[in-house]
């Protein structure tokens, strides 16, 4: 017997086919019992009727608890009121485990006692949408890139140098040298983009973050492009081109995922090229209108984020930071020295920085002054250096969380949820 997934059901009406999952729920109205299966691909009802299946079969269905592992096979049909729009009626039952007395009971739980079984939480059906959906988006920026013709370049996770400043650095032990796990790949999709031209990396990065927040993670995933030969203008096109590609890929293929999440798709449809653009000067002064007591030179907090993205319907740009709150490898404008060629992406609905990049110094001397001027010890820079001295270009790149755009996407409170297993302050069980 063929072995399908519940996803696929509806190819197979009217055929017999074996799903193979674990028992989520059941009904049963004495001659009838109906079965919710899943098996990840999403829930399917199996009607069992005593009259179809030997009698030990059905007192065996009787005794089955939430969660044990099973196979059914039987008649795929039609049945608009079943979620998925197809039931399966069962002729035979395959109990391949039966589970203890499963502690995430169809009553609710509070998140500390889910966090705490986050290896069993992951497979209710919010968890499952928002776990398919990251999937989706993950292939999406891969797509995009592929189709753009850039090389995915990976980066080292294990540096001997920060990238981010040295505050947030996971310290290792290399065989006796001091290393750190890697912030960000970008100085080294800088060397790869002067190999290879347009480049991209996909991986874990990490950030010893005090900060207990919903934003935060000390583990996260970042997609890093860097491109040889862009300016600030063209950094900022991509990007916008790139998140409503992936925007439009989840409105496309991920209808029932976000329905279960009862996501708002209005706020999504509203992602359309190009996102509004401004400066730092004029976000503060965004700031100021609504009341808020910021001065010129502050960094955004989460707050200042959500009232200025609160002014636009699409995620807006900020652009030229003042040079002194942002990363030694900035290019000063030409124009202002005082603001960097730097740019976030604010994404609208509080969700906050979904990207940061922007134009990188190309001028050997000026890097060597700002390695300095940041205390960075220039020795672990050296390679870094070299990029300057052999057939420097101007290059621009960036970095998007993943965990923070599947927030916003999925249109969740706590970036807990965006990932199968987050890693937060003081927390890394299990
Ligand atoms: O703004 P960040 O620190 O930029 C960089 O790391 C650059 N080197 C990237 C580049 O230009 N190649 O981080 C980029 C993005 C943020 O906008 C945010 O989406 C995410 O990474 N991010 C975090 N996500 C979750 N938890 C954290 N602790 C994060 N820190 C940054
Ligand atoms: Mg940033």
């Amino acid at each position: 017997m063929q072995t399908v997934l519940i996803k696929n059901l509806g190819k197979f009406a009217g055929q017999e086919v074996t799903v193979k999952g674990w028992l989520y729920n059941v009904r049963s109205s004495g001659k009838i019992m109906f079965l919710m299966v899943r098996d990840g691909s999403g829930l399917l009802q199996g009607v069992l009727a005593k009259k179809d299946v030997p009698e030990t079969v059905f007192e065996q269905a009787k005794q089955l608890t939430q969660e044990s592992s099973l196979a059914i096979t039987g008649t795929v049909q039609e049945e608009p009121r079943a979620q998925g729009g197809y039931e399966m009626h069962i002729t035979h039952l395959e109990i391949v485990a039966t589970a203890e007395e499963y502690p995430i009971t169809h009553k609710e739980h509070g998140v500390d006692f889910l966090a705490e079984r986050r290896h069993l939480w992951i497979r209710t059906p919010r968890q499952n949408a928002i776990l398919r959906i990251r999937s989706e988006i993950e292939h999406a920026f891969r797509d995009f890139f592929y189709q753009q013709d850039f090389v995915l370049a990976d980066a080292p996770i294990i540096t001997p140098a920060a990238c981010e400043g040295t505050t947030t650095l996971f310290e290792l032990d290399y065989h006796g040298e001091k290393a750190f796990l890697s912030q960000s790949g970008q100085l080294y999709n800088e060397a790869n983009a002067m190999a290879l031209g347009r480049i991209y990396c996909f991986g874990p990065t990490f950030r010893a973050e005090k900060s207990k927040t919903r934003r935060h993670l000390m583990e996260f995933w970042m997609i890093e492009a860097e491109m040889a030969y862009f300016e600030l203008d063209d950094n900022m096109a991509l990007q916008e081109e790139m998140v409503c590609y992936v925007v439009q890929r989840v409105l496309e293929r991920c209808q029932r995922e976000l329905k279960v999440l009862g996501r708002d798709l209005s706020k999504l449809e509203a992602i359309k090229m190009p996102f509004p653009r401004i400066s730092y000067t004029e976000a503060v002064e965004i700031l100021k209108k609504a009341g808020e007591p910021f001065v010129w030179g502050d960094d955004f907090g989460a707050p200042h984020e959500t009232i200025i993205s609160s002014q636009f319907d699409a995620p807006v740009f900020v652009h030229r930071y003042p040079t002194e709150i942002k990363a030694f490898y900035m290019k000063p404008d030409p124009n202002d020295p005082k603001v960097v060629l730097g740019a976030d992406l604010l994404a609208p609905e509080g969700y906050g920085e979904v990207i940061g990049g922007g134009q990188r110094i190309d001028d050997l001397k000026l890097l060597e002054q700002r390695i300095a001027e940041h205390k960075l010890p220039q020795e672990a820079f050296e390679w870094y250096l070299d990029l300057r001295r052999y057939g420097s270009v101007p290059h621009s790149g960036f970095g998007l969380g993943i965990e923070r755009t599947v927030a916003w996407l999925c249109g969740l409170d706590h970036i807990r949820e965006t990932i199968p297993f987050p890693r937060m302050l003081h927390k890394m069980y299990p």
